[in-house]
């Protein structure tokens, strides 16, 4: 079981040297061995699985992220396992993930390891940052949590513990920011074993330095922490960019066919690149029925669908973006050409394709009663 970790013998040796040498180094770790969470990616050091587990816990909450990783985990136990399969299975697999260029480059990049490093996950920093979908943050976390590289991991728990520690104030978006937080970190690790520090340090910004309302009062910084002391840590971090949202219009055709529905794979650099859909028109506004009627008569000639009537409404949040959906059904009255694009789908195998949430919340509720 070459992966197995045995539970820190050097860092039980190594604590009072690093108290001395660095107090919120020690005092991380050793709050770290007290209060952390059992989480199944801690277990291993196989680089494969620490990848694996690290993509899906970017943007993602670690009790949703979790399932994924089990399914993951079994589907795929290898990264030559993953590089074989078909993408299609990998993008169903991940559907209710978000960000599912995500699971497009995990797939890109498990091909490379394959190609140019002969199946064998690379051991130097430099190479792991090469890879698709892997940037500072994953590298560092991926050298340090399977190989004990010197590199500190900077995500948004440690920018907010960093900043309200040190009382820095600089916007953690700007490039000034992101050096000087870096710099910070980097001098930190020094004094600690890398593996340990980082996933102390993010678990302490996850768990007690949280964003709203932490309990200062109780925690282990409190006589040293600046922004406890000057009363800021709700101002902390700082965000230069405000993020703003941008709302789309999906006018989205259901088209019966008898048994059959049509689907359509989104191919453009986009929202939900390689997932299928119902065939959509998008709008700069929101369309109604008429209107609708109107743009798809020039597809559906000669009176050869109906419209049903009560179309259904979603709206589906993104992080920069508000989808406005709508759900028009149409039955085809006759047999007409229809573009090339759209799949004939056999109600029964529409749970095969990987489809974005928006999606497969509708196909619930289309399939009830099936
Ligand atoms: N978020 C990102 N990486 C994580 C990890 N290794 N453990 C817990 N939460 C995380």
């Amino acid at each position: 079981m070459p992966f197995l970790i045995a539970v820190s013998s050097t860092v039980k040796r190594v604590l009072p040297l690093i108290r001395m040498m660095h107090p919120v180094a020690y005092t991380l770790i050793e709050w770290y061995h007290s209060n952390k969470r059992d989480l199944p990616w801690r277990n291993t050091r196989d680089p494969y699985l620490i990848w694996l587990s690290e993509i899906i816990l970017q943007q993602t909450r670690v009790e949703q992220g979790r399932p994924y990783y089990e399914r993951f985990k079994e589907a795929f136990p290898s990264v030559a396992s993953l590089a074989k399969a078909k993408e299609e299975k990998v993008l169903k697999l991940w559907q209710g993930l978000g960000y599912y260029s995500r699971a497009r480059n995990l797939h890109k990049a498990a091909r490379m390891v394959l190609e140019k490093h002969q199946g064998i996950f690379p051991t130097d920093h430099a190479a792991i940052r090469e890879l698709p979908g892997i940037g500072d943050y994953t590298a560092a976390a991926i050298a340090s949590f399977a190989y004990d590289l010197r590199y500190p991991v900077v995500d948004g728990n440690v920018y907010r513990f960093l900043s309200r520690l040190f009382g820095i104030d600089t916007p953690i978006d700007s490039t000034a920011g992101k050096k000087e937080f870096l710099q910070v970190a980097t001098e930190l690790i020094q004094h600690a074993p890398p593996h340990e520090f980082n996933q102390a340090i993010m678990e302490f910004g996850a768990l007690t330095c949280v964003p709203s309302n932490p309990n200062c009062d109780s925690c282990v910084f409190r006589s040293s922490c600046i922004a406890r002391k000057k009363n800021t840590i709700q101002e902390l971090p700082v965000k230069a960019k405000k993020q703003t949202s941008r709302n789309r219009y999906f006018h989205y055709i259901v088209l019966h066919d008898g048994k059959d529905v049509y689907l359509k794979q989104r191919t453009e650099k986009d929202i939900w690149m390689n997932l299928w859909e119902f065939p959509m028109l998008e709008e700069k506004k929101a369309l109604g029925p008429e209107g609708m009627l109107r743009k798809t008569s020039l597809l559906f000639k000669n009176h050869s669908t109906t419209m049903h009537d009560k179309p259904s409404k979603a709206r589906h949040l993104l992080s920069h973006q508000t989808l406005h959906a709508v759900f028009y059904e149409f039955t085809l009255q006759k047999k007409i050409k229809l573009p090339a694009t759209w799949k004939k789908v056999n109600r029964k195998n529409l749970q095969k394709f990987p489809v974005p949430k928006l999606i497969e919340k509708y196909l619930r509720q289309l399939l009830v009663g099936d």
